[in-house]
């Protein structure tokens, strides 16, 4: 009994996790979109699923599928429809971790039918995107709420500004100072910040090894 709680410290825990970019059309050829491959968010949910958890798992467009039968993936294509999709399941989980990188700002009108090269010069008018992570953390009752952050300028002081503003109890600080970090590559140099600002820099490292030192600040916090 003992050995199966130490093996799988997140059995019976729910947790959510979003993925991925996302694309927000322009016509129905086009979109907005962005680098993010998706592979941070399925490292962490299949992590999570691997320590006992039930994951569910909300995804932006990516080639990637889980390896363990506990993720169950909800497909979105939108921020709009990754809104939604959070808030469908946010009440019946016991975190939620953000790790897709969401567009800020989509096209303001979605053209119906191609838009032709008519003119020489053309724009398109941007609204803003609902902040996903910022609406959990508003309604957040008992969730431990995960965050990430990218950032190229007063990294730690952008990041402790994102937990107060999201409501967060931990952010993961991205930086891309260093060489092998970010989208498109294997590995990540994060930094975690605490909800007390409490600072730890991590060393240069895999992002499945990221994942593990994620999914053990959420083993700790149940501890
Ligand atoms: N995020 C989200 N919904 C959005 C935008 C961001 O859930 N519409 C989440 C991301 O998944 C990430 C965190 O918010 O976990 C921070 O994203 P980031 O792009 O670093 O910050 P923003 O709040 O979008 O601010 P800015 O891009 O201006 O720095
Ligand atoms: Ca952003």
């Amino acid at each position: 009994e003992a050995d199966l709680e130490s093996k799988l410290p997140l059995k019976g825990k729910k947790i959510l996790i979003t993925a991925g970019p996302t694309y927000e059309a322009i016509d129905p050829v086009r979109f907005i979109g962005n680098h993010s491959s998706g592979k941070m968010g399925f490292d962490i949910a299949n992590e999570a699923a691997s320590l006992g958890a039930s994951v569910i798992l909300v995804s932006g467009p990516t080639h990637f599928r889980p390896k363990n039968s506990a993720v169950e993936v909800v497909d979105v294509v939108s921020a709009q429809e990754m809104y939604d999709a959070c808030h469908l399941y946010f009440d019946t989980v016991d975190v939620a971790i953000a790790a897709a990188a969401v567009a800020d700002y989509r096209p303001k009108v979605v053209a119906l039918q191609k838009i032709k090269k008519v003119s020489s010069e053309f724009s398109i008018e941007l609204e803003k995107t609902k902040d996903i992570l910022s609406s959990l953390g508003s309604i957040k009752k008992e969730q431990f709420l995960i965050g990430f952050a990218l950032e190229t300028e007063n990294e730690i002081e952008n990041a402790k500004l994102k937990i107060q503003k999201k409501n967060l109890d931990l952010i993961v600080l991205n930086s891309l100072q260093d060489e092998g970090a970010g989208f498109k590559k294997a590995t990540n140099k994060v930094t975690f910040i605490d909800k007390d600002f409490k600072i730890e820099p991590m060393e240069l490292k895999s992002k499945e090894s990221v994942a593990t030192d994620i999914l053990n600040k959420v083993v700790a916090h149940f501890l």
